[in-house]
């Protein structure tokens, strides 16, 4: 099995392959784990959301369509939604073949089927709760999961698992049921609003084309609620001259599509 045993980032910056190593293999697959996991990348980033009969799967879109074979399998099903489908329903797709014919038969998995291939990797994960208001209740159903694939013990807490979403209620929610979760916000607040994040949110992570140094300055001048400095990890960073302006800006990680670019350019300078 694929192992990533070192975080390949710089001391500074983290490396976090974008929906695994997305480039290169069927994004939110676990061949796309594997592949970040083969290239030496620790940190992986996925989207959760939930089926029609309450199973958490990993998947970035509301619909199945641009990522299976759904319209093929389930003709009449338009505009097929992930929340209209139930997981034995999802587990028959094939989310592989659109990228590549060799990923043919690469499946939807389940987050509990992600969490095992993501832990026999000893990877760490960045887990974007994705369209949370189509899924009342699933930030308890996530936390729960994550637990019973002892996510949540101290060590996976320290430092192996981010928790993040664009809807501030959701990040909220996951905090205020599981304080010691660490957590992200995705977008831009203003600088005005920023102290207000930084109650609930160890970080805020925002494209790469809305940051400036200043911006990241005074990120890290905040505290998060853990009473650390407030992180920021920016996106989606796919190039050697973007990846050379973020780190001089000095940002905690870069989340990419192409993590070995961002590596090569991180390490050349
Ligand atoms: O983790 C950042 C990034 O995933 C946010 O955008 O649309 O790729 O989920 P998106
Ligand atoms: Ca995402």
């Amino acid at each position: 099995a694929p192992t990533a045993h070192a975080d390949p980032g710089t001391d500074r910056t983290r490396i976090v392959a974008h929906r695994g190593a997305s480039a290169q293999a069927p994004e939110n697959t676990l061949a796309a784990v594997d592949r970040a996991a083969r290239l030496g990348f620790s940190w992986v980033e996925n989207d959760v959301q939930r089926t029609k009969d309450g199973k958490l799967v990993v998947i970035h879109d509301d619909s199945l369509a641009r990522t299976t074979d759904v319209e093929q399998v389930f003709p009449g099903r338009s505009p097929w939604k992930v929340k209209d489908f139930t997981a034995a329903e999802i587990a028959r797709l094939d989310a592989g073949s659109w990228f590549d014919a060799r990923y043919k038969g690469a499946r939807v998995p389940t987050l509990k089927q992600y969490m095992n291939r993501v832990s026999r990797n000893h990877q760490k994960l960045v887990l974007e709760i994705k369209n949370p208001a189509l899924y009342p209740g699933i930030e308890r159903e996530t936390l729960k999961l994550l637990g019973n694939e002892g996510w949540l013990g101290p060590a996976h807490v320290r430092g192996r698992l981010v928790v993040q979403s664009f809807d501030a209620n959701s990040i909220r929610t996951v905090h205020r049921l599981r304080p010691d979760v660490k957590t992200g916000f995705l977008g831009t607040p203003s600088v005005a609003q920023l102290p207000a994040y930084a109650r609930f949110a160890d970080q805020i992570n925002s494209s790469h084309t809305t940051i400036s140094r200043g911006y990241v300055a005074t990120i890290h001048a905040l505290e998060g609620p853990h009473g650390k400095p407030l992180e920021i990890l920016t996106w989606t960073v796919d190039t050697a001259a973007d990846t050379r302006r973020v780190a001089r800006f000095g940002v905690d990680g870069v989340i990419t599509n192409k993590p070995d670019v961002v590596r090569k350019a991180l390490r050349t300078g």
